[in-house]
């Protein structure tokens, strides 16, 4: 650990919360150097969502890389880009009726909200944004701005142009009238252009939206003709079951940013889907060396094709989120003096036990066990569950077990 403690940069974090040095992983599982085994609910925040190493995907890096395929190549025309923006379209596209075009940009979700919230002030003429309670966006220095009530994470600086509204998890009449109002409303002497919402919040405590308050949104915000930027950086890709995590309601985004999981092999890779007739980039107006990891290009198309042809992945995701549900509402009703409240659907599930020091203590009992889970929330206070997707039954029973045993630890010692 010296040469980290030397060398390695004060701003470290996870490492500090999971002291062990990682040497190889697969599927649900990280090795350390020692040998030792982790399951790991965490899944790369979002990254790994099927599965470190998934074999599917390293055939198709090892042939590309053996073949002397590009590996780098800007936004040029490729076979790979082809094939992914063929199976885009094929497999999330078309089966939605989504009239959209895919803008890559590279390589992280932060790059994603940026190029959303530029393209909305370019299309709309107005620069305000109004985001959430619990949103969080990236750390660039926009999507930062956007991005609420993250402790931990803040800059000391912050555009002005923004405004956060409350979290809605059951929708009244108050809220649709705050969001109408807000809509209308001008921040720092500037209209609003654009709203940035997550459907179901990562950082912000696996919360997810009242679908209703998503269709209103959308209906609202169109009359006023302010874009809904949906950001699916990492509730997208399958997490909490449909492919966005979205799709129980009528929301259908002016915008949609995804990121993380959507190499399928955890390479760095992101994109935006752009409602066709908002597509108003003037030729490189908005660029990047790295939009076009060719590698990824192929993984993703890869991973598309095998897992959203049919709905097999969607439906396990959906059973593998209630084996979740049903053993935190155990360790709720076990521990939680009532105060536990679980949180998420599909595999995007928290356990809020709104007390900082015992959701790190928890955390801190489950590396114990050899299982990495992380926390999350306004104030850190709740416990993110993010195994990958392609989990088996057996790994996501012994998680849970011991993730019990880590809060049994961790309560007691109140
Ligand atoms: C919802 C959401 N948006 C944006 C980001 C930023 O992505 P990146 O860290 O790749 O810039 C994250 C990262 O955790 C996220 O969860």
């Amino acid at each position: 650990m010296d040469t980290f403690d030397d060398l390695d940069s004060n701003v470290r974090y996870y490492c500090r919360k999971w002291p062990a040095v990682f040497a190889s992983s697969h599927g649900s599982t990280l090795v350390d150097e020692d040998g030792n085994e982790y399951l790991d609910f965490f899944a790369g925040a979002g990254a790994l969502s099927y599965g470190h190493n998934n074999p599917l995907f390293v055939e198709v890096a090892v042939e590309h890389l053996r073949a002397g395929r590009l590996l780098h190549s800007l936004d040029t025309y490729t076979p790979e880009k082809r094939d992914f923006l063929e199976a885009v379209n094929r497999h999330v596209l078309l089966p939605r009726q989504m009239d959209m075009v895919i803008q890559t940009v590279g390589p992280t979700g932060a790059t994603c909200v940026e190029a959303a919230l530029q393209l909305a002030q370019r299309v709309t003429g107005h620069r305000a944004v109004v985001g959430f309670d619990g949103g969080y966006h990236g750390m660039t220095y926009r999507a930062a701005s956007v991005s609420a009530s993250m402790s931990g994470r803040a800059t000391s600086s912050h555009l002005k142009d923004f405004v956060a509204l409350p979290y809605v998890e059951n929708v009244v009449d108050a809220d649709l009238k705050l969001l109408e109002r807000t809509l209308r409303s001008e921040v720092n002497g500037q209209r609003i252009g654009a709203v940035i919402i997550e459907p179901t919040q990562g950082e912000g405590g696996a919360r997810a939206f009242d679908p209703v308050y998503l269709g209103a949104l959308r209906t609202i915000a169109r009359e006023l003709g302010v874009l809904v930027i949906a950001d699916e950086i990492q509730a997208g890709v399958g997490r909490t079951g449909p492919f966005f995590s979205f799709e129980s309601s009528s929301l259908d985004p002016d915008i949609v940013c995804i990121s993380k999981s959507i190499s399928g092999l955890g390479l760095p890779m992101a994109i935006n889907l752009v409602r066709r007739d908002l597509d108003a980039w003037e030729p490189g107006e908005f660029t990047g060396t790295f939009r076009g990891n060719n590698l990824a290009f192929a993984t993703s198309a890869k991973m598309l094709d095998i897992y959203w042809s049919d709905a097999e992945l969607e439906k396990g995701t959906e059973l593998h989120g209630l084996t979740v549900r049903t053993a935190l509402e155990e360790i709720a009703s076990d521990f939680g003096d009532g105060r536990f409240v679980v949180r998420g659907n599909g595999l995007l599930c928290g356990l809020e036990v709104s007390d900082t020091q015992l959701a790190t203590r928890i955390a801190a009992a489950a590396f114990k066990r050899r299982l990495i889970v992380e926390t999350c929330g306004v104030g850190d206070t709740t416990i993110k569950l993010l195994p990958p997707l392609v989990i088996a039954e057996e790994e996501l029973a012994d998680g849970l077990v011991r993730l019990a045993d880590a809060v049994a630890e961790a309560c007691s010692l109140r």
